[in-house]
């Protein structure tokens, strides 16, 4: 017996030595001391041998349990160690590499002057109104003292639309303008919004899109002149240039202000020499304005005898070009991202 049990104990150690894997261990391990295991079986038998060779016996059998179970513990961990490092090998991350940067979107820079123009007029106690892009005939031009079949109608390459379910004449609107006939028709003086938006004509060149974006502006009360026009517009784009730059009121003419105005800025690409850009001009036409016909109060039931307002529409994409220093105005809508994040 004893003979029998130092070889189990030789051959055991030896095959946890050798085992490679947590599955082979776990097969010594019920081999031998499993229910039916080598050693089990020994330890079992003691109880029928004669007292002092169970002695002998029982003490080294179970220096061999405590030494197996030593052995097993430690080729475990072993093995548990060899697979960690395989796998951190296998699973290797190289963290020096370089993250791949994200490009940040930045505001698209008519928006950014959208958002500007609107804040310096809010500032000064112009808050922000809207109407919709397809606007009804009315709106756009008949309210606005342009009568259908006026001449004046050829000022705007309109994009003419199908009458509307209730059978009216309808058009992309032309100008932000028809935005002040909604305000007005609503509400009696005192009065002051701005309108941002969208708007559409059939042009096309340096310095004009088919679609492009005006801020309208207007006040109605007693007693409101062409000075409080004058000074409102300068002292805005003192503000949204934050230089002085040249600027000029030229007479000009709109059907729904009297007297009407368009406003010029020094062409910053030859300095008012001379351009493609200024079409040779010197200057560049970023708004027009003028004090609200009485005809147009009178179509939306305010006593013409008793208010006056100004009224200005600002062409956003104009004074963008002038503000980052661009030549060509389609540029803002090609989507070049180069172009858009360098102005933007
Ligand atoms: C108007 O649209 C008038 N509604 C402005 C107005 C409002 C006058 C209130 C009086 C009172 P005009 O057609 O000039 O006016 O356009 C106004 C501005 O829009 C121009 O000065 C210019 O800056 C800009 N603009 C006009 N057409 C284009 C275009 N095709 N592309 C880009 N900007 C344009
Ligand atoms: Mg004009």
């Amino acid at each position: 017996m004893l003979e029998e049990l130092s070889l189990l104990h030789t051959t055991t150690l030896q095959e946890l030595t050798h085992a490679n894997s947590l599955d082979e261990l776990e097969t010594i391990r019920v081999k031998t001391l499993g229910k039916k295991g080598t050693l089990t079986q020994i330890l079992r038998g003691l109880g029928q041998m004669e007292p002092t060779a169970r002695s002998v016996l029982g003490t080294r059998a179970n220096l061999f349990k405590e030494e197996f179970a030593a052995a097993l513990g430690m080729r475990t961990e072993q093995l548990k160690q060899t697979q960690l490092a395989k796998r951190l090998e296998r699973e290797w991350l190289d963290i020096s590499l370089p993250g791949r940067p994200r490009s940040v979107g930045t505001l698209h820079p008519v928006t950014r002057c959208q958002n500007e123009i609107i804040a310096i007029f809010t500032a000064m106690g112009f808050p922000p109104a809207s109407g919709p892009e397809v606007e009804s005939d009315w709106h756009n031009f008949e309210a606005l003292n342009i009568p259908p079949d006026h001449p004046a109608r050829e000022m705007h390459d309109t994009f003419y639309l199908p009458p509307g379910p209730d059978g009216n004449k309808r058009v992309l609107r032309t100008h932000t303008s028809p935005v002040q006939i909604r305000v007005m028709e609503g509400q009696q003086p005192p009065l002051r919004a701005i309108a941002p938006g969208r708007v559409f004509r059939c042009d096309s060149d340096l310095t004009h899109t088919p679609m492009f974006h005006q801020v309208e502006g207007f006040m109605v009360d007693e007693g409101v002149h062409f000075g409080h026009l004058k000074g409102l517009l300068e002292s805005f784009l003192m503000h949204f240039f934050a230089r002085p730059l040249p600027v000029r009121f030229r007479p000009s003419f709109f059907p729904f202000t009297e007297p009407s105005a368009e406003v010029d800025m020094g062409c910053l690409f030859c300095d008012g020499q001379g351009c493609r850009v200024c079409k040779k001009t010197g200057w560049l036409e970023v708004l027009g304005c003028g004090l609200i016909h009485p005809n147009v109060l009178a179509n939306v039931g305010i006593d013409r005898e008793r208010y006056s307002g100004f009224a200005f529409g600002m062409g956003v994409e104009r004074l963008a070009m002038l503000k980052y220093g661009f030549g060509d105005l389609r540029a803002l809508f090609e989507n070049d991202v180069r172009f858009l994040a360098r102005h933007g």
